[in-house]
């Protein structure tokens, strides 16, 4: 095998755009694609010159695929992971990787039952210059110590229309939450990459506090880590314009992400060290941190999780494993919001279970 067959489930939304995405690959190859709207399994089938399927399990029956993307809503990724890692086929979920960490966990399970499959979430945000930057200034230690984080992802302003164009948007039962759930993942998933997972969180806001919803739509979070660093995470769909800004304090200066650019204000000398030994304020140089141009890309995260099928030593950019790690943020958040708990990681899958399931049940989506 040079190429890895793929099917993609779900091509009426971004569905569409990953398809485009995967066709630009150098070791993917599109042959199938499914979706319970025939009509429009039927077009893109046609217009791809791929085999349709309207049925995932008949899909992945077919002996047409070695591996899925699946892109339907977040519900529906848990099952339709596990009915293929049971046939072995490899699986790319789109993010989020499950709505809640049980499924999440039900999913790896599945996964390990079948030695050799690939697990793989779809964080095309891990591609973008930036990011990768922002990185590689923490791990080469040009930044020191990270005394604190603030992250203001303020910017996803939605209107009521928007809500109102389906019935299961922002819904308990349609999406499992809110402006974390839909919007923010992305953003997590580079929270928990840049800084590792916290020790605990304490989170505020509000359901429905700008918009006729039942989920959340404003929160302000409070994280500790165990190395005594902390991070704010305030996150929106009622504000506008908002700002999409990351502050990283650390020891050798301040970071500040905005606008695609990377502002480092730099202390001529470690922070803490001067704060014990001398007075006044350190010397600063005020920097912008070139990156290179170029754009994100969902074909990278595609292509790395099909060389790590046809290269077992290899691993997909980001793992199912770690793509838990977000849902794992969100999930802690609507509980510590939703209870007035601080919640303590790893967060008990179990727990959060049983209170999503008490959402769901009086959900207004049916
Ligand atoms: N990676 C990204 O940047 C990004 C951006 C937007 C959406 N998403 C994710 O993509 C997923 C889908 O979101 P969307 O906005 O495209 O949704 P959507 O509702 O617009 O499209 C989903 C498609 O899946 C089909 N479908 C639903 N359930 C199915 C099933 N069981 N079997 C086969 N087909 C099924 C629907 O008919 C529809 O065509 C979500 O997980 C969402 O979070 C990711």
């Amino acid at each position: 095998m040079n190429k890895v067959r793929f099917g993609i489930i779900g091509v009426g939304g971004m569905g569409a755009n990953h398809l485009i995405s995967l066709k630009q690959g150098k070791h993917a190859v599109l042959t199938a694609v499914c979706d319970t709207n025939r009509e429009c399994a039927d077009r893109v089938a046609k217009e791809n010159q791929v085999k349709a399927f309207y049925d995932a399990n008949t899909m992945y029956e077919s002996g047409e695929i070695d591996a899925v993307l699946i892109v339907t809503p977040h519900f529906s990724h848990t099952p339709l992971a596990i009915a293929a890692f049971e046939r072995k086929i490899h699986v790319l979920s789109d993010k989020p990787v499950a709505a809640q960490k049980a499924d999440a966990l039900k999913m790896l399970t599945a996964q390990e039952k079948q030695p050799g499959m690939k697990f793989g979430v779809m964080y095309q945000l891990r591609t973008s210059a930036l990011y990768k930057k922002v990185k590689q200034l923490i791990d080469n230690g040009v930044l020191g110590k990270v005394f604190r984080v603030n992250w203001s992802a303020t910017h996803w302003f939605r209107t009521q229309k928007y809500y109102d164009s389906g019935t299961w948007r922002a819904t308990w039962k349609g999406e499992g939450g809110g402006v974390l759930m839909n919007q923010c993942p992305h953003q997590l998933d580079l929270f928990q990459w840049l800084f590792g997972m916290p020790g605990t969180v304490r989170a505020f806001g509000s359901l429905g506090k700008y918009h006729k919803i039942e989920v959340e739509d404003d929160v302000t979070a409070y994280f500790t880590f165990p190395d005594g660093a902390s991070a704010v995470f305030i996150a929106t769909t009622g504000e506008y314009p908002g700002t999409d800004r990351v502050e990283i304090a650390a020891d050798n200066g301040t970071l500040i992400i905005e606008d695609n650019k990377i502002r480092f204000n730099r202390s001529e000398t470690s922070v803490s060290e001067y704060t014990s030994t001398s007075s006044g304020v350190p010397g600063l140089w005020k920097c912008e941190i070139p990156i290179a141009a170029t754009a994100i890309s969902a074909t990278e995260v595609i292509d790395a999780f099909a060389e790590s099928i046809l290269d077992p030593t290899k691993e997909p950019m980001v793992s199912g494993r770690e793509g838990m790690n977000s849902v794992e943020l969100i999930n802690a958040m609507q509980y510590s919001m939703l209870k007035d708990e601080t919640v303590a990681f790893p967060m008990d899958a179990a727990v959060f279970e049983q209170l999503l399931k008490e959402l769901i049940d009086k959900s207004s989506h049916k």
